[in-house]
């Protein structure tokens, strides 16, 4: 038996994790309220709130689990990207951690974990995706297509030249006056709203990359000019807004995915990253997978967003290969992969 520590602190979560091979023991998390009055995350404030939060989640972490700290095998860790101050909190705590424990350190990419997050085992019931299989990971952060073949052989085929999908989400709830994540609060409405009501032009890019700033701009225009001739045309329309912009994103992101399932070849078809809970997301790929005959694997809502224990999985993969870190590793803000 392996027991692993995650520890995640890229952006504006801290999460500690403990699992027992694949079996998540403990996954918490703690929020940083201190953002939404910025309408978007302070880097500084961030690892402040990290270095105010981490011991007490990880002591929570281990309480759960119901193990102490020596039983520990190892303590993995996202390592980039993110946020350097934040991801500085993480891997500081981390090395002096596992040099006290005498235990290995391991580092985790934060997008390779969110695709690891669906070989967590956790008494759902939910199966896991073979390789070699697809995954569309869309955070805030973040879009890409990526070929997984193996936890530790992935390649991106497809990914955004500018915004993320989740920064459509946001900027597109920010344009509405909705608050920060404004992801969740579109979901909420886009479910009373009608997703034809409004129809927004969808970029023209190739292969399998991805554009969304031109949507959000249009976006912007549109209520620009509706806003001159009726001064209450958001609040009057929120929910109708919400549920066509929230359409067209998904149509976006689901057209180049069979583009990249028929270049491929690859039937298996997973979604991973924050954007992932978006219902209308998760109901749009389970009915184009039922047309297209794909077999696809949605994660649990508690490993869409940030969370320690993708960061745990990751690690024990590596575990696995023994492929550990040195305590001379440092973060990075951008991805290597
Ligand atoms: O993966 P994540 O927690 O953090 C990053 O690694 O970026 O993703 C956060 C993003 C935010 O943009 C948030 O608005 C979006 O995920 N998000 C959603 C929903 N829940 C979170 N977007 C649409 N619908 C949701 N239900
Ligand atoms: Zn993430």
């Amino acid at each position: 038996m392996t027991y692993i520590l995650g520890i995640e602190s890229s952006c504006d979560d801290t999460s500690a994790a403990v699992i027992k091979n694949s079996r998540v023991l403990s996954n918490i998390i703690a929020n940083q309220s201190v953002h939404s009055s910025y309408g978007g995350v302070v880097p500084e404030l961030a690892s402040r709130a990290h270095q105010q939060n981490i011991i007490p989640v990880v002591d929570v972490a281990l309480k759960e689990a119901k193990i102490s700290k020596n039983q520990l095998d190892a303590i993995a860790f996202t390592r980039g990207p993110g946020l350097l101050g934040s991801l500085l909190v993480g891997t500081s705590f981390t090395k002096s951690f596992a040099l006290a424990l005498d235990i290995p350190i391991i580092e985790v990419d934060h997008l390779k974990a969110h695709i690891l997050a669906h070989f967590l085992n956790d008494d759902d019931g939910s199966k896991s995706p073979s390789f070699p299989f697809l995954c569309l990971t869309v955070s805030g952060g973040h879009t890409q297509i990526v070929k997984v073949s193996s936890p530790s052989d992935m390649h991106i085929i497809g990914s955004t030249i500018d915004d993320a999908a989740g920064e459509a989400f946001d900027k597109a709830a920010k344009i509405m006056g909705l608050p920060y994540p404004g992801g969740p609060e579109i979901d909420k409405l886009a479910k009373i709203g009608d997703a034809q009501a409004y129809k927004f032009p969808k970029p023209r890019i190739g292969e399998l990359d991805y554009s969304f700033s031109g949507l959000k701009t249009s976006f912007l225009y549109f209520l620009r000019d509706n806003l001159k001739k009726d001064d209450n045309f958001i609040e009057k329309n929120k929910a109708d807004l919400a549920a066509s912009i929230q359409r067209t994103i998904i149509e976006i992101l689901l057209d180049k995915l069979k583009k990249a399932v028929a270049q491929t070849g690859i039937t298996e078809v997973a979604i991973a990253g924050g954007v992932s809970a978006n219902s209308g997301l998760r109901n749009k790929i389970t009915e184009t997978a039922e047309e297209e005959g794909w077999k696809v694997f949605i994660p649990g809502f508690k490993f869409t967003t940030d969370n320690a224990a993708m960061i745990a999985i990751a690690g024990y993969f590596k575990y696995l290969d023994k492929d550990f870190a040195s305590q001379n590793v440092t973060p990075y803000a951008r991805s290597s992969f």
